[in-house]
């Protein structure tokens, strides 16, 4: 066992019914870096995801984060995590103040720090003149950008953000995308990162893995994946090497 990963995973698997969302994941992620998983829609990234933020259990096999077992310390896990799903749930009747007051109380965060927090991040976020408007009536990217505020409040070590620019324009993605570096940089955080966009994984990732049909294809950091098939971007080597799962997957039946 490696004591200075931030995310193991061992065979991590998971099935619904009989579709085979995640197939033996085996990942390894040092803690201080952004680590980026690559893959097509339904590729099980969301899934992983959500195994590693002990919200759902594996079918098979087990995770490590931070040393915590995703299974038997769910509650460590959780506090000691962020999570930004790909459609946060926001309660659209709070203001933006009253909600991250909520989540914040949920982490036992005390009522004195809290506020600071909220304020900070309001602050960082562009918010604060937002504060007191109800959620409701907030466009996708402040949405975006409260589920942010909402999972950095407890000031977790590791950040798993899903699909978290796909839907901002562009101002507002890079706002995110250099927070996502400062949160690495400045305070030393790690960041998991689900995306499609493959620009924007070039640009922030320090190392990638590439998963499709719930099997991890490849994993190292960008310029080497790019070497390994002789591309010349992160999109060239991307498409090289879902052709070349794909023309595996279509000869396996000799
Ligand atoms: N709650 C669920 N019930 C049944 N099937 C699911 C559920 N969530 C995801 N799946 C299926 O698991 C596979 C992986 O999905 P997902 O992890 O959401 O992929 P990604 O995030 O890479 O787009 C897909 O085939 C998807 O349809
Ligand atoms: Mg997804």
């Amino acid at each position: 066992m490696d004591y200075n990963l931030a995310i193991i995973t061992q065979d991590l698997s998971k099935n619904y019914g009989k579709t085979l969302a995640v197939k033996n994941l085996n990942l390894n992620v040092p803690y201080g870096i952004i680590y980026g998983l690559l893959g097509p829609n339904g590729a099980g990234k969301t899934t992983t995801v959500k195994m590693l933020n002990s919200m759902i259990e594996p079918s098979s096999g087990n995770a490590k984060v931070m040393n915590y077992d995703i299974i038997t310390q769910k509650k460590e896990v959780k506090l000691n995590c962020g999570y930004l799903s790909e459609s946060p749930s926001l309660y659209e009747k709070l203001t933006a103040r009253e909600f991250l007051e909520f989540v914040g109380e949920l982490y036992y965060i005390t009522p004195r720090m809290n506020a600071k927090r909220i304020s900070e991040l309001l602050v960082l976020f562009d918010l604060t003149n937002k504060e007191n408007d109800l959620i409701k009536t907030f466009s996708r990217g402040m949405k975006q950008k409260l589920g942010l505020c909402a999972a950095l409040i407890h000031d977790p070590e590791i950040i798993f953000l899903d699909e978290p620019t796909s839907n901002l324009d562009p101002e507002t993605s890079r706002t995110v995308k250099d927070l996502v570096l400062d949160l690495v940089k400045k305070v030393n955080k790690t960041i998991f990162l689900c995306t499609h966009l493959l620009d924007t994984a070039e640009e922030l990732c320090d190392k990638i893995g590439i998963i499709n049909n719930g099997t991890l294809l490849i994993e190292g950091k960008p310029r080497d994946l790019i070497k390994s098939v002789d591309a010349k971007d992160l999109e060239d080597a991307y498409l090289k090497m879902l052709r070349i799962s794909r023309n595996k997957d279509v000869l396996s039946w000799r």
